[in-house]
């Protein structure tokens, strides 16, 4: 079996952070590529179409890094393009959806799961209808929360009183509800967690990087015995300043250089 040393990994913009961050805690001696599309992002309220389209530029722009295998650490792509870029692309292409509803169907106990997303994801139903498939005794619930990324996007943090308004609006409603487990379903949302436990203290947070850095380990051959990780950190447009912010969900990351690149040649 061969060993997968070169992976890539690929978001809208910052959040598929958290799951590389989840990468680098979990595996060793990856040589990663990462890439973040600021200037496009946010994906979630674009059309299925236009999802596909960016999806397929920035797999092809990791494949022309040399990566081996690609994590898709975006809700919304994992939700609308996965398949058509597995039938595309030749190499392993691993996305969210199933690692977050295993994770989340190991601990609910009350069998009502509620998933947060991005408005593309939330109507893709692609999350409850893995869910509805292979836990059918489980009842799931959506709602989308398309406020949240360029909330996140735009440097507004847990402590902002205009975040807090937002967790509240769209979280208020399932307080005091069976539900007892919720899937954040796009990988901004990490950065909400401490303010989303606020809302809703008594429901259990999924969070897909952590669910889904077990599956990398598991999925691909990693290469052993070498100790750092390293990241090529890729955006199309502002990173901003992403090593600054918020240490918790991104302190597993290595330094690396941080190139800019023109996602729409590829
Ligand atoms: N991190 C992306 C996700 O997981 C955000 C999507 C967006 O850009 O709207 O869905």
């Amino acid at each position: 079996m061969s060993t997968f040393s070169r992976i890539g990994v690929f978001d809208s913009g910052l959040g598929g952070l958290t799951v590389l961050n989840a990468i680098c805690a979990a595996n060793k001696g990856l040589s990663i590529v990462y890439f973040g599309d600021t200037a496009r992002v946010p994906y979630g309220s674009r059309t299925p179409e236009t999802i596909i389209r960016y999806a397929e530029q920035d797999v092809r722009f990791l494949l022309s890094k040399g990566v081996e295998a690609i994590v898709v650490a975006c809700g919304t792509v994992s939700a609308i393009a996965l398949e058509e870029l597995r039938k595309e692309f030749s190499i392993p292409i691993i996305g969210v959806i199933e690692p977050a509803c295993d994770a989340a169907a190991k601990v609910t106990k009350s069998k009502h799961i509620c998933v947060i997303g991005t408005q593309a994801t939330v109507h893709s139903h692609a999350y409850s209808d893995y869910i509805n498939r292979q836990y059918p005794d489980m009842t799931v619930s959506g709602i989308g929360c398309p406020l949240f990324v360029p909330l996140i996007e735009n440097g507004f943090r847990e402590d902002d009183p205009i975040t807090k308004m937002t967790v509240e609006r769209y979280l208020s409603p399932i307080r005091n509800t069976d539900i007892d487990t919720l899937i954040l379903g796009c990988t901004h949302y990490p950065f909400l967690s401490g303010i989303i436990h606020e809302t809703l203290p008594d429901v259990r947070l999924i969070d897909i990087g952590v669910a889904l850095s077990e599956v990398v380990g598991r999925t691909l051959t990693l290469p052993h015995n070498i100790s750092d990780n390293f990241v090529e950190y890729c955006f199309s447009d502002r990173e901003t300043g992403f090593k600054r912010f918020d240490a918790e969900h991104l302190k597993d990351l290595p330094n690396g250089p941080i190139k800019s690149i023109n996602i729409e040649s590829f």
